[in-house]
């Protein structure tokens, strides 16, 4: 037996209008909870409330730009009570340390590292006073496997992993749980926008061979979220098709 789930839950998912964030609020909404849908793009918002309303399920759509600490907060503000907080924005500039400037440093750890940061210390009060809630954190594989290009990005997703742990820490016995997702490479809009038609290229290095897609990141955030995933916390949950062996075949 699981412990029940508290009725009605509403979820806030950043970076909802595009990519994983898309297919975790289309997921969510399938399960009945209310979803807070975040994004910039408010054509792609209402797109995606519209669809959840035909499959069903109901669908707020919040704006905000997440550079800026005052809209961050102001969209905590506007989101009210929350039980499940996504934070999924995020974005990446793989560019060599040398080639990559203060702006985009800064840029990167605005929306990656500090936006999770504020709306955490803005939401999860509140969750704790009610004695439940779950927060996921969309990482990378970029967090602990280096590349030789895109050093400010996997730092800004290290932060997020060690907050996991420190958020699991600071909140867990309150009834809140934390937890990281780390994806591999998956096919998204903001891969294609990078890579185009090779986009492909960018799974040929895991066991699995292949791009991972959105859905498939969304399927842990649903089983994160739900009561029956309620002993993981305070731990990240990588999905990259699997490690190739340093080791020649
Ligand atoms: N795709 C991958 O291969 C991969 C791998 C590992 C980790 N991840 C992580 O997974 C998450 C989602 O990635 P994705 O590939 O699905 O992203 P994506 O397709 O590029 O979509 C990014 C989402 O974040 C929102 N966003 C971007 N900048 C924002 C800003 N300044 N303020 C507010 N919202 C902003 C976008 O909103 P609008 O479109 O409305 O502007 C969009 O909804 C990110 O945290 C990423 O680092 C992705």
């Amino acid at each position: 037996m699981t412990p029940s789930q508290p009725h009605h839950r509403t979820a806030l998912i950043t970076g909802a209008t595009a990519g994983i964030g898309r297919a975790v609020a289309r997921q969510l909404a399938a399960d009945g909870i209310h979803v807070l849908a975040h994004g910039r793009d408010p054509e792609r918002g209402a797109q995606l409330v519209k669809e959840i309303a035909a499959e069903g399920g109901s669908a707020r759509f919040l704006t905000a730009d997440l550079t800026g600490s005052a809209e961050v907060l102001a969209l905590a503000a506007a989101a009210g009570e929350v039980d499940i907080l996504v934070n999924n924005a995020g974005i990446y500039a793989f560019t060599g340390t040398a080639d990559t400037t203060a702006e985009s440093f800064d840029r990167q750890f605005a929306v990656n590292t500090r936006a999770p940061f504020l709306l955490v210390g803005a939401l999860a009060p509140a969750m704790a006073g009610r004695g439940h809630g779950v927060i996921v954190n969309i990482t990378s594989t970029a967090a602990t496997s280096p590349a030789p290009i895109g050093a400010a990005y996997g730092a800004s997703k290290a932060a997020v992993e060690l907050l996991t742990r420190s958020w699991a820490t600071e909140f867990g016995a309150r009834g809140v749980r934390v937890i990281g997702v780390s994806p591999g490479p998956v096919r998204t809009a903001g891969t294609t926008a990078m890579l185009g038609d090779n986009v492909e290229l960018l799974g040929r290095a895991n066991l699995r061979e292949r791009i991972g897609e959105p859905d498939e990141i969304a399927h842990i955030v649903r089983f994160l979220v739900d009561a029956d995933s309620g002993y993981i916390n305070g731990t990240v949950i990588v999905a990259n098709g699997g490690e190739p062996s340093a080791l020649p075949a």
